[in-house]
């Protein structure tokens, strides 16, 4: 891997500017889902999620674990099997959906009072409770708050101009001493325009870090041909590990 001065960890705060502006509508999410565009989805699940679960769980059992923007990810069935409980929230009921199918959960689906137009699909076992809308329409009174977060394809995948909103709401859904890992994406953003969309670390400390201690557990190089495809030449997933004080 060939890295300029401006590779990881060395992108000013001004290399995101060609980024700021950019907005992806809800509608271009769901047909994303309808097309069969969805190279973020990860059939095998992700491989920092497996080598930092302790780090989440923190030698805890039956947690509240969230996924925001969570589409139909492995993880949460792997969670939900090792007895926690899991919410998540995604605008695509078709992601939703394929979730319970490809996993073989039965599950039921009911109108959510509090969000006009909202669906919760929750499997028949209780613990997987899924609601379909956008994550801007949750609050702790809806959803109470959670032990714990997998923000994968979620802070990196909201637009910029919603990024401080998406922050102050996930902030409002932590318990006291909830752990949160935080996967976010380092390329060149003048190369790409993103979703995902590149959030240095220095945004991230100012974004989170008035609430908690916020270390660096991994830098992973995860450049494919689909990077290549998109113009890249470098990149890299950043795995944080965020700790909510009590
Ligand atoms: C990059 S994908 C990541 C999905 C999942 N976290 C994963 O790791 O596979 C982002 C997901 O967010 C969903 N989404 C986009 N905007 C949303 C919003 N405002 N509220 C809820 N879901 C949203 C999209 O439909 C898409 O499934």
């Amino acid at each position: 891997m060939a890295l300029s001065a401006k590779a990881p960890g060395g992108l000013a705060g001004s290399d995101v500017e060609p980024q700021k502006d950019r907005v992806v509508t809800e509608e271009e999410w769901l047909r994303k889902w309808e097309m069969g565009n969805t190279g973020f989805h990860k059939e095998q699940g992700h491989p920092l999620f497996q080598k930092y679960l302790d780090a989440l769980l923190n030698g805890r059992n039956g947690l509240r674990i969230f996924f925001p923007l969570c589409g139909k990810a492995l993880e949460m069935k792997w969670l939900a099997d090792m007895g926690h409980s899991v919410v998540g929230v995604e605008v695509s009921e078709q992601a939703l959906k394929e979730f319970f199918t490809e996993h073989s959960l039965p599950y039921c689906e009911e109108l959510v009072p509090e969000i006009p137009g909202a669906k919760m699909f929750q499997s028949t076992s209780g613990n997987i409770s899924l609601y379909c809308c956008s994550i801007y329409h949750l609050s702790s009174s809806v959803v109470g708050k959670f032990d714990g977060v997998w923000d994968r394809g979620a802070l990196v995948a909201v637009n910029p101009s919603d990024r401080q909103r998406y922050v102050s709401l996930m902030i409002t859904l932590m318990e006291k001493n909830a752990s949160y890992l935080l996967v976010t994406v380092s390329y060149d953003p003048s190369k790409h325009k993103g979703p995902p969309f590149y959030v240095p670390e220095s945004e991230i400390k100012s974004l989170f870090g008035n609430h908690c201690d916020i270390k660096c557990l991994e830098k992973l190089d995860d450049f494919s041909d689909r990077h290549r495809q998109w113009g890249l030449d470098y990149f890299l997933e950043v795995l944080y590990i965020l700790k909510f004080v009590a």
